[in-house]
């Protein structure tokens, strides 16, 4: 049997190997001559089409079935962990009294309308409605709201 009936995991391993020899080679060339800076240039150049298939290659969750717990993570994070922007942090529930006092409905539409600091959709103008409302469950439950969000 020849090489290229690998598999296509074996394949993407010996892909990483290569632009790590290709990087090793590439930061000794750096070494030896004085031109480090474009030999850098030249190293990322090299390794950028395999990193672009491994990023291809991973696993992404479509638009529209994101969970809120990510969505969080990724986006709402941002500011609603450490409150800034004069965000309400993530469960802190006296910050939060006032505002899950509007309801669900209402949380909602300030979250995808926007307030103040707070861009529309948080910043995320792919998330999805359904998206933007688990999300928005996700962080008032965090304060203590009993919100059901939607599947
Ligand atoms: C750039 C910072 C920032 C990001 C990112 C952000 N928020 Fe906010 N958020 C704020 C600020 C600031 C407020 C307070 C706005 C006000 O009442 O003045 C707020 C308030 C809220 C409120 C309460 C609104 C109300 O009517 O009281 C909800 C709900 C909310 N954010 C949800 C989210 C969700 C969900 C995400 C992610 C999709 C998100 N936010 C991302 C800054 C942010």
């Amino acid at each position: 049997m020849s090489d290229f009936h690998r598999s296509a995991p074996a394949r993407s391993y010996a892909r990483v190997a290569l632009s790590i020899g290709i990087a090793a080679l590439a930061t000794q060339l750096a070494g030896c001559g004085k031109k480090a800076a474009v030999d850098e240039e030249l190293a990322a150049a090299l390794i950028q089409p395999v990193a672009r298939i491994e990023l291809a290659a991973a696993p992404a969750v479509a638009a529209g079935a994101r969970k809120g717990e990510d969505i969080y993570a990724s986006v709402c994070g941002a500011c609603h962990d450490s409150g800034a922007a004069g965000a309400p942090k993530a469960g802190d529930k006296a910050a939060w009294a006032p505002r899950l006092a509007q309801g669900f409905d209402g949380l909602v539409k300030s979250a995808a309308a926007g307030k103040n600091a707070m861009p529309p959709r948080g910043g995320a103008a792919d998330l999805t409605d359904g998206e933007l409302k688990r999300v928005v469950a996700f962080l008032a439950n965090k304060a203590g709201a009993g919100f059901k969000a939607p599947d």
